[in-house]
């Protein structure tokens, strides 16, 4: 089998994974490596699988909530997204096994996409999942409690352990100016371009989970909409396919240049 780039599987690990996906073919890094994870593409007996997998702290926290988010999106088919297989933690790194799914990311769709049209039909369909997702009433993701209250404190842990690029003025600034409420939904939570994946021209599933919950719907969009703001007809696509509602430059700014920058 080919080994990975960045660390090789080892045979204790193939081990523990082929209990699930059977004998192992073949494990290849994958061309679109993430920032936080090594990604490998696994082909065995039972089918197609990826294989994520963490090292730093912070990141292996994440990794972990992802995998607990899609355990509990396993049986329901209202939200797209990869199928949980597995989870494995050891010391110093952690792994999450899920279903391979064809495809490639909204990112690379719109650099590779042939004219204006297409690219806007892309983000029109991007704006449709992402309005199916605000949209759903489930009962996999439960409300707990003040998501931005959250996210606020989440920012705080990081911005003493020196992990982001935001500052105490800023974050002060944040918590000082706190956006009117609006009714929370299910949100992605990091949902850029990066993280939602197209086939056949439609933007079809999300990846990269970790933040799936109930909370404020417009941190979405603004994550939606950021790379491609300075293209009228992109984000108008976009609105055009969404729908619920438009963001004002205040709640843009909030976010975008606000609390995304902590994370
Ligand atoms: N289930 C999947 N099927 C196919 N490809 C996938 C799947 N999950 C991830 N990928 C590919 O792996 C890449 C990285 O995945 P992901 O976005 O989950 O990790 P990451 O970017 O490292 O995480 P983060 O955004 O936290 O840094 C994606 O861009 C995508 O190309
Ligand atoms: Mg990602």
């Amino acid at each position: 089998m080919t080994r990975g780039l960045k660390f090789n599987l080892d045979k204790e690990l193939l081990d523990k994974l082929e209990v699930i996906t059977g004998s192992i073919h073949r494990a290849d890094m994958i061309d679109e490596q993430g920032w936080t994870s090594a990604v490998h593409k696994i082909s065995a007996a039972n089918g197609n699988y990826i294989l994520k997998s963490s090292f730093k702290e912070k990141y292996r926290e994440w990794l972990k909530t992802e995998a607990e988010v899609l355990k509990k999106l396993k049986s329901q088919q209202e939200i797209p997204v990869p199928e949980y297989m597995h989870y494995i933690e050891e010391t110093g790194r952690n792994h999450l096994l899920m279903s391979y799914e064809e495809g490639v990311t909204l990112t690379k769709a719109l650099r590779e996409a042939a004219s204006q049209d297409e690219k806007k039909q892309l983000m029109k369909s991007f704006g449709q999942l992402l309005c199916r997702l605000h949209e759903t009433e489930t009962a996999h993701l439960e409300h707990t409690g003040d998501w931005l209250e959250d996210q606020l404190k989440r920012a705080d842990r990081y911005l003493k352990a020196g992990e982001c690029d935001g500052d105490r003025e800023l974050l002060e600034k944040l918590k000082a100016n706190r956006l009117a409420e609006v009714k929370q939904t299910v949100i992605h939570g990091d949902c850029t371009t990066d993280n939602v994946m197209v086939r056949d021209g439609e933007v079809r599933l999300f990846i990269d989970v970790a933040g799936m919950t109930v909370g404020d719907p417009r941190y979405d969009v603004a994550l939606a909409i950021r790379k491609v703001m300075a293209d009228s007809e992109l984000t108008e696509a976009f609105y055009e396919g969404y729908g619920l509602f438009r963001l004002s430059s205040r709640e843009f700014n909030y976010f975008e240049n606000g609390l995304y920058e902590f994370f």
